[in-house]
């Protein structure tokens, strides 16, 4: 009788224990793939992320590059190299502005009636005093050059004078129908521009003479030692002889050995030794906006 309750108690503690085996084996396989499961999933999710930063990394970047690249694109210099001359840096400006110190104003190319130049001084030079105070005045912003201009003159001897500086259209169309009454309208418009087509207007052009009038506003101007002088130096300071003898079916005008224009002396510079008129220049000068334009720097 013992022997069989001792066969039974090991029979049954050996069920006990396979089962328990079994429950063990299939917990801890349940808790692998569980664990295999969400440690994919976690590995899965991180990976997405890090993709996710890592394009954003690269989008920020493109996005920094491209912008860099817009503004060294602006800062991009251009050069403009008149036939015959050195290459010039191009302003960054629009010269289809009157204000513009390259601005071309012409027969073809008028200004606004209204147009004003401002600020406007009468510059620390001899000026007629016998004129307005408008037609004594020149665009505050060229009068130092025309200052150094005149003071370098003096040290040769020669006293020079404004003898008409800033015009309004007003004023310009006074002097037009003046000569038109005596002349007619197509001679006087030879000499004298009509009113929006005067770089008078600009307050970027002086009529130069000396202070004795000699010569005044007359092509005798040329051959005097000032006229001279100027002709051959006012490029230095920023100022062209604007209506050059031999050039009048360019500039539409007579030659005026007394009418400068300021252009900077980079420009002035390069037309002198082109020998190009302003007007000459223009295709030069437009393609140069246009590429400033181009590269985003207007
Ligand atoms: N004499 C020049 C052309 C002017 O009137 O502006
Ligand atoms: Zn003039």
């Amino acid at each position: 009788m013992l022997e069989y309750v001792i066969y039974m108690h090991t029979i049954k503690t050996a069920k006990t224990n396979s089962l328990a085996k079994i429950v063990i084996i299939s917990s801890l396989t349940i808790l692998i793939a569980l664990a295999t499961y969400f440690g994919y999933q976690y590995y899965s999710d991180r990976q997405a992320t890090d993709q996710a930063k890592q394009a954003e990394i690269s989008r920020t970047t493109a996005v920094k590059a491209a912008a860099a690249a817009k503004e060294a694109k602006k800062k991009e210099p251009v050069y403009i190299t008149l036939p015959g001359a050195s290459k010039i840096r191009a302003i960054v400006s629009d010269y289809t502005q009157p204000d513009d110190i390259w601005a071309v104003v012409s027969k073809t190319h008028a200004v606004p009636t209204d147009y004003i130049p401002s600020p406007l001084v009468i510059p620390d030079v001899s000026t007629r005093i016998d004129k307005s105070t408008d037609e004594r005045s020149v665009r505050s912003d060229i009068a130092p050059a025309l200052k150094q201009m005149f003071d370098q003159a003096s040290n040769y001897g020669y006293q020079l004078m404004v003898g008409s500086g800033y015009r309004s259209a007003n004023q310009q169309a006074i002097y037009f129908n003046s000569l038109a009454a005596s002349v007619g309208e197509e001679a006087a418009n030879q000499s004298i521009a009509r009113p929006g087509q005067s770089e008078h207007q600009t307050g970027l052009a002086v009529d130069i003479s000396t202070v004795s009038r000699n010569c005044y506003l007359d092509t005798c101007f040329a051959d005097t030692s000032d006229g001279k002088w100027l002709a051959e130096n006012s490029y230095k300071f920023g100022f062209i002889l604007r209506y050059p003898e031999g050039k009048e079916t360019t500039t539409g005008y007579r030659y005026e050995p007394w009418h400068f224009r300021y252009v900077g002396i980079d420009l002035a510079t390069a037309l002198h030794d082109s020998g190009l008129t302003l007007d000459e220049a223009w295709t030069y000068l437009e393609t140069a906006a246009a590429t400033l334009k181009a590269n985003g720097a207007l």
